[in-house]
């Protein structure tokens, strides 16, 4: 595993559990960071995306990952936090992927969609990849990504 400096984790209440779950697995590899939320009772995803996305962009080499019913709501919100990339998987490929084309530093999962184990197989996936840096196209897709962030739109 090609270990992060931080995993900072964050769920709503429908992440909660799952949350807990993956931290006491993953803790006994790499060092993690729980940004809540503390319990099941009733709160809004956005505000556990934006602090993962903050405390990302602050720690240089750190990743992150949210989880809340569907892994969608997170991801909305993460990426709007200007530059973070986040995305929702439901299988390993796409988790791998994440890291080696698109280069995300917050990966979303769904506790109503993946079980445990499948879910630590997405972040396990995640984890033990890095961004493809011998092939150009992937960087050079990424700076669109931030073109498109930073102007709304690319020019070519
Ligand atoms: C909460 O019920 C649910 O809407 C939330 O966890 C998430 O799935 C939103 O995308």
């Amino acid at each position: 595993m090609a270990a992060p400096k931080i995993l900072f984790w964050g769920a709503d209440h429908a992440g909660f559990e799952l949350k807990q779950k993956l931290i006491e697995h993953f803790k006994k590899k790499i060092i993690c960071e729980d940004l809540g939320t503390n319990s099941s009772e009733s709160c809004d995803y956005p505000d556990f995306a934006e602090s993962v996305a903050k405390k990302v962009l602050d720690n240089s080499g750190s990743l992150g990952v949210l989880i809340c019913g569907t892994g969608l709501g997170m991801s909305m919100a993460a990426n709007k936090v200007h530059g973070i990339r986040a995305g929702a998987v439901s299988e390993t490929f796409s988790a791998e992927m994440a890291r080696r084309h698109n280069d995300a530093q917050i990966l979303c999962v769904g506790s109503r969609v993946l079980s445990f184990d499948k879910a630590r197989e997405c972040i396990e996936a995640f984890l033990a990849t890095e961004l493809d840096i011998e092939n150009p196209r992937h960087l050079r897709r990424i700076h669109k990504i931030q073109r498109i962030e930073e102007n709304g739109a690319t020019s070519d």
